[in-house]
């Protein structure tokens, strides 16, 4: 596996088998445990550049800078982060666990990858052995995602055009993706999938990322502005709208990127399956509802603003919440890895 890579001048860094299995990877922890190697996902698709980081409060500002982004490829370095902190002893571990947790508040998977880390810290706080730990969390994540791929891609037919909204590919993953998952497994089953992508207003992963992973694979896609998705569906253009997921609640409403709700709300009136692909580091079974969901309100500036041009007339406000949460009845089936439907517990 090669790396399209741009080295930092005069560094040079041991780079491992990428886990993400791919020729780019969101995130992977160095040779040697002690550099962490990040896309830089804000400069995509202009520039496929990646960072090494060696302290873990530079990854906690990846993490709310959104260098590295989506649920499980956070959970991912947060993970990696702590093995960057546990170098520097038991207190900083603490307090890096700590922070970390608040870096995003929606995506639970950040949570959940530095419980993991920690329960082992417990035992054993050596670097090195947070960073097999560490890795075989990144490793686990990556076969979810296949695994949920293969289920999700069960359900789309055999030819179809599929919805997506925001990146829920293998940037947002350890690798391979949730709902880009069930793309690409569906089309590794022989199935004939177009993806419609929505650009995904403010930040565009949509446009930025979901197309660029993409087109990288040869799968066909087509970008829509989001105010076209309605519009689209009502011509009987999509089959099926899959989406990833931030974080579902125990009753199986789903927190995901601003914009969700209101496609699983059309899905609805036009009779178009709405489907969640995430792993189960998404699953917070201790949020009842989606009403205990935290959802993450951002900077008005990235609404305000594309980038550094400033769209929006001076001395105006913006609203900016991130995510929304999607009620479960409007979601026709949850694929994780586990073999439990969330919509349909038994007793
Ligand atoms: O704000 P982002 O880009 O981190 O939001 C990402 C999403 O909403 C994804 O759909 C979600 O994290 C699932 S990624 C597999």
């Amino acid at each position: 596996m090669t790396w399209a890579r741009t080295l930092p001048a005069g560094r040079a860094h041991a780079h491992p088998e990428p886990i993400s299995g791919a020729p780019y990877s969101a995130v992977e922890l160095m040779v040697g445990d002690k550099t962490l190697m990040l896309l830089d996902q804000r400069k995509l698709p202009a520039h496929e550049r990646y960072e090494y980081v060696s302290e873990w409060t530079q990854v906690e500002e990846a993490i709310k800078s959104m260098m590295v982004r989506g649920a499980p490829a956070i959970g991912i370095a947060a993970a990696y982060a702590l093995v960057l902190a546990a170098a520097r002893g038991a207190e900083t571990l603490r307090a890096a666990a700590d922070a970390l947790g608040k870096a995003r508040p929606t995506a639970v998977n950040l949570a959940h990858a530095i419980a993991t880390i920690m329960r082992e810290a417990e035992k054993n706080s050596a670097p090195a052995h947070l960073a097999e730990v560490a890795r075989t969390y990144h490793k686990e994540e990556v076969a979810a995602c296949k695994r949920i791929g293969a289920r999700g891609a069960e359900a789309l037919p055999q030819k179809c055009t599929v919805l997506t909204h925001c990146n829920a590919g293998a940037l947002a993953t350890g690798g391979f993706g949730t709902a880009l998952g069930v793309v690409r497994a569906a089309r590794a089953a022989g199935k004939d999938v177009h993806v419609i992508a929505c650009e995904t207003r403010p930040l565009l992963q949509g446009a930025r990322l979901t197309a660029w992973e993409l087109a990288r694979d040869h799968i066909p896609v087509t970008l829509v502005t989001d105010s076209m998705a309605a519009s689209i569906m009502a011509r009987g253009e999509i089959h099926a709208v899959v989406v990833g997921a931030d974080r579902i609640a125990k009753n199986g409403d789903v927190a995901n990127k601003i914009g969700t709700y209101g496609l699983a709300v059309l899905a609805h009136a036009h009779d178009i399956p709405f489907y969640v692909a995430a792993p189960w580091s998404t699953v917070d079974l201790a949020c009842a509802d989606g009403a205990a969901i935290p959802i993450e309100e951002r900077s008005e500036d990235e609404v305000l603003a594309i980038e550094t041009t400033r769209i929006a007339p001076a001395g105006v406000t913006a609203r900016n919440p991130a995510f929304d949460v999607t009620p479960a009845r409007l979601i026709r089936a949850i694929y994780t890895e586990r073999d439990v439907d969330l919509l349909h517990p038994t007793p």
